[in-house]
């Protein structure tokens, strides 16, 4: 079975996915990853725990869903980058296609910040090879996280030789075979995260972490709390900026669209869980904060693996799964600036992969030093790092959103949207189709601009 998602031949480039497995490997790798082990877990942690759980699960319902199914059903349709494929569907006119362009700003902003996570990633591969980083006293593993970020001349290496390696991969067009590894190593990541779970479970202050986790405290879900669980559920998707949209392009016209959307939502969901699950009671049981921020599974993480036999050989497993992980979706928010610079701008594949990744090694630097040099420059209170993550997340990704939901719903119509979805009525979920068409008509934007506007305190 092979996919032909991503190709360095562009003449390749839309033959389409060969197999309905390929399209639900290549989407769930975009979905999964960082997101999941590493964001997931410290928004939960910083936003009160339960509470924010449960908002994020709605929003990925009520929001994330829809706009996932409208993008790849738009993106099948156009069959082009996010500009063109907007172009074509929209009245002439209309400037629905600038919902691409800021796509393409979005990948640049999740690129800067999420290969600098990578970057940390890699670094405890080694780390954990090198076994200095296994232990359950805070302050060892804290104190370890912090050398790393703090370090310019580290912090800076590791996200060239992650931005090297992903460019490397573009460029010798070996996508597919990573894609296909990927779909076979993912499972063991999912064993070693059941396994996590159980040592966990095992932990002394295993009701406390729980608790934290799955029972919610309402007082805790302020207006900012719900953006930030909303931006979660797009960022998780990688939805909101045309990441799907471009993925939809090479879906063939026989795959069942809410189906493979519904089983990437699940799966996603799942290793989330996972990994909270793993996280929490190790949190309480060795007296972490919650509260830790990006560190927290960097410092927890080796905690739990310390009580276990094989432990150290076992985090290595781990942290290069992680990067497996990572690598999946990074490749796929590549996917948007490169189809765009190819298909629009006419570079060949291989310089808008290049120029891709300069343009990253220059912005991305600004998140790498975030910690170490430039650790004064401030701007909005945030640094570089955070000031990319909040306004992807928090802003681009909802605003795609909006827009993309305001564009079936309004713009494109039912009749095609739900010929989409049904694949001509060849499939029996027209009712579903309807139920999806109205939250994208009316639920999802409003709710969307309503949690925009009071989590920035606009309104
Ligand atoms: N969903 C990816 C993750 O969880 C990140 C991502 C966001 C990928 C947006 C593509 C687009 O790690």
């Amino acid at each position: 079975m092979k996919s032909n998602l991503i190709t360095t031949k562009p003449e390749l480039s839309r033959a389409g996915f060969t197999s309905g497995f390929g399209v639900l490997a290549a989407t769930l790798g975009s979905a999964v990853g960082l997101g999941n082990i590493w964001k997931f877990p410290y928004l939960t942690g910083a936003n009160g725990g339960a509470g924010f759980l449960l908002v994020y699960v709605l929003a990925t319902l009520l929001v994330g869903l829809p706009v996932m199914m409208a993008e790849i059903s738009l993106g099948r349709a156009g069959k082009a980058n996010p500009i063109s494929t907007l172009q074509s569907l929209a009245p002439k006119n209309q400037p629905w296609w600038l919902i691409g362009v800021a796509g393409m700003l979005g990948a640049f902003l999740i690129l800067s910040f999420y290969s600098e996570v990578v970057a940390w990633v890699f670094a405890y591969v080694v780390k954990a090879l090198r076994g200095s980083i296994l232990s359950s006293d805070p302050h060892v593993t804290e104190a370890a996280f912090g050398a790393l970020i703090s370090d310019p001349v580290q912090s800076l290496l590791w996200q060239w030789v992650v931005l090297v390696f992903i460019g490397g991969i573009l460029l010798m067009g070996v996508t597919k075979g990573i894609e296909a590894m990927t779909k076979k190593l993912m499972p063991i990541l999912f064993l070693l995260l059941l396994l996590l779970c159980a040592v966990s479970l095992s932990l002394d202050e295993v009701w406390e972490g729980l608790a934290f986790l799955f029972q919610p405290d309402f007082s805790k879900i302020t207006a900012s709390v719900v953006l930030t669980a909303m931006g979660l559920a797009f960022f998780k998707l990688s939805v909101g900026m045309g990441t799907m949209m471009t993925y939809g392009s090479y879906f063939r016209d026989d795959q069942n669209i809410p189906l493979t959307t519904l089983r990437v939502m699940a799966a996603d969901l799942s290793i989330s869980m996972l990994a909270g699950i793993a996280i929490f009671p190790a949190v309480f049981t060795f007296g972490f904060a919650p509260a830790a921020g990006p560190a927290l599974v960097f410092i927890t993480i080796p905690a739990v693996f310390s009580q276990i036999p094989m432990g150290q050989g076992l985090m290595v497993v781990f942290f290069v799964l992680a990067a497996i992980a990572a690598t999946g979706a990074m490749l796929s928010l590549m996917e948007v600036p490169v189809v765009i610079l190819h298909e629009r701008v006419g570079l060949s594949r291989t310089k808008a992969t290049l120029l891709t990744i300069v343009l990253l090694v220059i912005l991305g630097s600004t998140s790498a030093l975030s910690n170490s040099t430039l650790a004064d420059h401030r701007l909005f209170g945030m640094s570089p790092f955070d000031l990319f993550d909040f306004v992807s997340s928090n802003i681009i990704l909802p605003v795609g959103g909006i827009f993309i939901a305001l564009f079936v719903g309004w713009g494109w119509g039912f009749e095609k949207f739900s010929r989409s979805l049904t694949n001509n009525n060849q499939l029996h979920n027209r009712h579903l189709a309807q139920m999806v068409f109205l939250l994208l008509r009316y639920v999802s934007p409003a709710l969307i601009l309503i949690v925009m506007l009071k989590g920035l305190k606009l309104f």
